[in-house]
């Protein structure tokens, strides 16, 4: 009699513990189904190209990036912002140049490619008063940390006939975030287009992207350029108008 309710009792507590296991073994998979689907989505919206001209994202608050539908098309056509060039829709540079713009309230000269800013650039001008602010080369591979909002340059390099530029929109312990046009063509996840892990290796730190990368440029002003405001440009609108008038009734 005691071994068969012993006998019972095994049975029972074998079901109780199979029960729970099952019940958490479902959980878990309904979990897992729930990552993996929207593991997917996300791998969709990344894999779906976006045409020339659909916007792909923004970064830094306003710096909307446009899709240049593919790595080969080019526009020809010009990009201008309150009357002032920003560049050829939507290449590489012309993203930098808008970022400077709206961010900085500055722009810089014309360079042949992406990869010239390297050499070429030497300073952002502001546009109000035309003040010259330096820029500030650090090579991949330097002791000091890559600097938030400062531009990121490639060389020319295999796939990149012109090197490239992105802009540093965020900086962590262990990577960078950047903005960029022309690089991808698929829609953003989060307001930066890619996550590029940092390295620190014999007391250098190093960008480590699947291309070749030269540097980044810091724009050294100081925390002096502030972001673009609209009314600026009334301002200068005004006092040019009131010039005018001054001069006509002289
Ligand atoms: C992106 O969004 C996060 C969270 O809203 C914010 O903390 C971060 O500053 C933003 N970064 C940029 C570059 O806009
Ligand atoms: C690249 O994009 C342009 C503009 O959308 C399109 O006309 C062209 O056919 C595309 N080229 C390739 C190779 O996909
Ligand atoms: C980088 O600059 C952006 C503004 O452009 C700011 O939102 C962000 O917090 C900065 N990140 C760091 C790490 O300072």
């Amino acid at each position: 009699m005691k071994i068969f309710f012993i006998f019972v009792f095994i049975i029972i507590l074998y079901q109780c513990i199979h029960l729970t296991r099952s019940a958490e073994l479902k959980e878990k998979s309904v979990k897992l189904s729930y990552l993996e689907l929207v593991k997917e989505r996300r791998s969709i919206n990344e894999k779906k190209l976006a045409p020339f001209n659909d916007i792909v994202g923004m970064a830094s608050s306003n710096v909307i990036a446009y899709s240049n539908g593919n790595d080969t098309y080019y526009s020809n056509e010009d990009n201008y912002l309150y009357g002032i060039y920003m560049g050829l829709k939507w290449q590489c540079v012309e993203y930098a140049r808008r970022w400077t713009f709206l961010r900085k309230s500055s722009t810089f000269e014309s360079i042949p490619g992406a990869n010239d800013m390297w050499n070429q650039l030497k300073y952002v001008e502001r546009i109000i008063d035309a003040e010259k602010f330096p820029l500030k080369k650090h090579s991949n591979g330097c002791p000091n940390r890559p600097i938030n909002e400062s531009y990121l340059i490639y060389p020319i390099q295999k796939d990149m006939p012109y090197g490239h530029v992105a802009v540093i929109v965020d900086v962590l312990p262990n990577s960078i975030r950047i903005a960029e046009q022309n690089f991808n063509f698929n829609y953003w996840s989060y307001n930066y287009s890619r996550e590029i892990p940092v390295t620190f290796k014999n007391d250098l730190y190093f960008i480590q992207d699947q291309y070749e990368v030269y540097g980044w440029i810091e724009i050294d002003d100081n925390q002096q350029l502030m972001p673009f405001d609209p009314l600026t440009v009334d301002k200068i609108q005004m006092k040019l108008n009131e010039n005018l008038d001054l001069n006509s009734s002289a």
